[in-house]
């Protein structure tokens, strides 16, 4: 079991100063692009030794630290404080690593690096060296559920499980079957050795994994990537027990809106238990969460870098009953909806009004009107300012 409760950031990458308590369940974390939402979930990661290298001291602050708290293999609680300068051993590699990192193999990191991009089928070797994360899913289903003597129950529940998620994903679509692939001798030389290909059934018939749409394999990256990593590093019984914490870097990279929401509600089906971190530059994914579930980051004091998260939503319902607008201009810190050209065309038609300037007014108006959206209820106000323009005109 693991719980991460708070984590509080002091001069790394960006980020000055911020304290964060989070949610036992989902946490969706936004805020403007380099605000530190990345940051955060490496800032976690190092701290169970999952990733350290995107961990740097703040090149204006004097100490780069951060303190974590949270609950352990039902142990009370956990404490620590980690320092770049002080706690840094480095691997042979070069990569940096926490002497005081906390041992536990109940988190599971998805950083943007994922790949949701398989190589096509029989691609040259020349082209792939290595294999992709899609590849070895493909492989990891093949060698753990279809290439063993005996399956215990657990791996026989995960397996149903990982079915499901074909079926969960798009009703229309089924896991058919996956096997090893015959390859021509000079394709043996892949980097991880022969490849697997699951295989789908779809109202077009039967097609590769590699063939679905980047969508559908992202997603599918992700479900079968937490029952994989489930069965791996803890003794549970199967996928749904698993009670641990899962961070996932842009949440919704290559998803389509539609997408996004069913990702959610699967992942809350797949592991009920599991406390999960994630950064979204999606209004969708923020208009669907719960009140509690939402991290907005903004800055307290941006010439310091002092980020908050904005606790302004105060009630059950969340964010349901905001439009995707006012999330982006809100929550999300994006100035403006419009185009730059729109708004520098409504801008003028503004100032056209306070100079009672009708002839440019009427002029700016015409475009407005060829370029808003047909059910823009600006439109509606626009024509008001134009009329009441006129009436003042000629009264
Ligand atoms: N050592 C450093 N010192 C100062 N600033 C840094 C340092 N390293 C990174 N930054 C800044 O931190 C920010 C990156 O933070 P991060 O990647 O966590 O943001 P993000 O919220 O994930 O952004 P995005 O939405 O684009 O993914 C950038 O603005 C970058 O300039
Ligand atoms: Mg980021």
């Amino acid at each position: 079991m693991l719980r991460i409760d708070h984590i509080s950031i002091h001069g790394i990458n960006g980020i000055e100063r911020l304290d964060l308590s989070l949610n036992k369940g989902f946490n969706f974390i936004c805020g403007k692009n380099g605000i530190g939402k990345t940051t955060i979930l490496n800032c976690i990661a190092s701290s169970f030794n999952r990733v350290s290298q995107e961990v740097r001291k703040n090149v204006r602050s004097e100490e780069g630290k951060w303190y974590i708290t949270g609950e352990i293999n039902d142990n009370p609680r956990f404490y620590e404080y980690f320092n770049v300068d002080e706690n840094t051993q480095y691997t042979r590699t070069g990569r940096p690593r926490y002497k005081n990192a906390i041992k536990s193999k109940e988190i599971i990191n998805f950083s943007i690096s994922r790949t949701a991009y398989s190589t096509p089928i029989y691609t040259p070797k020349s082209i792939t060296q290595s294999l992709t994360e899609s590849d070895r899913l493909q492989n990891w289903m093949y060698d753990n559920y279809f290439d063993v003597a005996h399956m215990s129950s657990k791996r026989l529940k995960n397996l149903l499980i990982a079915q499901e998620c074909f079926y969960l994903l798009n009703p229309e679509t089924r896991f058919s079957k996956v096997f090893r692939r015959e390859l021509k001798t000079d394709e043996n030389e892949y980097k991880g050795g022969p490849k697997a290909d699951i295989y789908v059934e779809t109202p077009t018939g039967e097609i590769p994994f590699n063939y679905l749409s980047s969508g559908y394999r992202a997603c599918l990256s992700i479900l079968l990537g937490i029952i994989k990593q489930t069965e791996v590093t803890s003794a549970l019984k199967d996928v749904h027990s698993f009670n641990g914490v899962i961070l996932i870097d842009e949440l919704d990279l290559h998803l389509h809106p539609a997408w996004q929401a069913k990702l959610i509600e699967i992942l809350k089906w797949l592991v009920p238990e599991a406390q999960i971190i994630a950064t979204t530059h999606s209004p969708h994914i923020i208009q669907v969460a719960k009140q509690n579930e939402i991290i907005a980051l903004a800055y307290h004091n941006q010439k310091k870098n002092e980020i908050i998260n904005q606790r302004f939503i105060d009630n059950e319902y969340g964010l349901q009953g905001w439009t995707v607008e006012e999330i982006l201009q809100d929550i999300m810190g994006m100035g403006d909806i419009y185009s730059e050209k729109c708004s520098e065309i409504l801008a003028s038609f503004d100032e056209a009004l306070s100079s009672f300037d009708t002839e440019k007014a009427g002029h700016l108006f015409k475009i407005l009107d060829s370029m808003l959206h047909p059910n823009n209820h600006l439109r509606k106000i626009l024509k008001l300012q134009m009329t009441s323009l006129e009436k003042v005109k000629y009264d």
